[in-house]
């Protein structure tokens, strides 16, 4: 049983990960401005887990209050989510992205300094091999990020790294995630994302509540099998079950690893709109747009090394991914039928 600290533990991975980990039995603190969560979210937790997690509302970027949180809140280790995560915004706004994900890396770490904790699990993200030459993605491929936001991604992998390096943490694990889609199955916690939003499923599951006409396939003249974009969705429970496996192992190996989490599947948008059709029993009107800039055609991760490593293999399949996704949706939209 380890004491852990949450940084983003509000958020749609966050709040997943603080449910696996009281499911093992770890006690959680979760740090979050909210910037991008429902206030909620802590009464939520309780009403799925039974307890009552201390939630501090902070920035990363204050090391004063980090420390402050630290000290009143002895961890063995922190797990970093919080970061600003969309790929556009990080090109109209720079300086915002470097601020919030690379200094409040910084601030963080520092303030994880000073109370001596020397553990870190960090969100990472696929995004930095940008369009690797073959798939499944082994963590040896070179980076190439092709955004602001991945290259905040690999500078604050390489922060971990380097203090890792130099003895300042003992103990680390730059955690690369595919794309996580889904949520809890009991649909009391799942992604809310404010706005129209930019990823395929959250956006496909708008179309079927009606609350959008139809879904913009981006592209379908890609060199993959049938033209549309591939990617490898996970799970959003399996990845937070990642974390807490991948937190144990940390507990009891002094390393610093670099991991890919993903299923090992590729999945194209038409295969995850067939699925999701199948599923359901919804319809998803599509219609086939130009490519979306910046998007890479295809890719999937070789999850070997989370599974040698951390004993962690995906549990959950495409159709897994797209019920708990529609129940959680269909739910925030007021459909009764699901
Ligand atoms: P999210 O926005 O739902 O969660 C992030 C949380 O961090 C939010 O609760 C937000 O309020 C909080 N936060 C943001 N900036 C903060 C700050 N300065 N101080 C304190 N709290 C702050 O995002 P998510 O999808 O749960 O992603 C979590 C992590 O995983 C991020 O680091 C993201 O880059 C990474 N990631 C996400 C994806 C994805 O597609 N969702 C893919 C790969 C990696
Ligand atoms: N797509 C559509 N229509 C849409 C939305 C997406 O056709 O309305 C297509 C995209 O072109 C792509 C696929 O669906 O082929 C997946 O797109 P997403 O926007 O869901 O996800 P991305 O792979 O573009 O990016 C996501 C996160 C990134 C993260 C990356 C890897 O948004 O932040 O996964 O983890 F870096």
């Amino acid at each position: 049983m380890a004491n852990v600290l949450l940084t983003g533990g509000a958020g749609y991975i966050g709040s997943h990960t603080a449910v696996a980990l009281a499911e093992r039995g770890h006690q959680v603190v979760i740090l979050d401005n909210f910037r991008n969560s429902q206030r909620d979210v802590p009464d939520r937790l309780l009403r799925l887990t039974g307890k009552s997690f201390p939630v501090i509302e902070a920035d990363i970027r204050d090391t004063a209050a980090c420390s402050a949180a630290l000290a009143a809140h002895p961890v063995d280790a922190v797990i970093h989510f919080a970061a600003l995560k969309a790929v556009g915004e990080s090109e109209a706004d720079p300086l915002l992205y470097y601020d919030m994900n690379i200094i409040g890396t910084i601030r963080l770490l520092e303030a994880m300094q000073a109370q001596n904790i020397r553990r870190i699990v960090f969100s990472s993200s696929a995004t930095v091999y940008g369009q690797p030459d073959t798939s499944p993605i082994l963590e040896n491929f070179p980076t190439r990020v092709q955004s602001i936001y991945g290259r905040t991604k690999l500078v604050m992998e390489n922060l971990i790294t380097d203090l890792a390096r130099t003895g300042k943490l003992l103990a680390a694990a730059n955690l690369r995630y595919v794309n996580p889609v889904g949520a809890h199955p009991s649909a009391v916690i799942g992604e809310t994302p404010t706005g129209v939003p930019n990823n395929l499923m959250p956006f496909m599951c708008q179309v079927a509540t009606g609350q959008r006409e139809f879904l913009s396939v981006f592209g379908n003249d890609y060199n993959t099998p049938d033209g549309t974009g591939v990617r490898d969705y996970i799970h959003v429970v399996d990845l937070a079950n990642a974390h807490a496996l991948a937190l144990e192992y940390l507990l009891a190996n002094d390393v610093a690893v670099t991991v890919n989490l993903g299923t090992g599947i590729g999945i194209s948008v038409l295969d995850l709109v067939n699925a999701f059709e199948k599923t359901t029993g919804r319809a998803v009107p599509y219609k086939i747009m130009p490519r979306r800039p910046g998007d890479v055609a295809s890719y999937f991760a070789n999850p070997g090394a989370a599974e040698k490593l951390f004993g962690w293999k995906a549990a959950l399949n495409v159709d897994d991914m797209c019920r708990d996704s529609w129940t959680w949706e269909a739910k925030r939209a007021g459909i009764n039928d699901v």
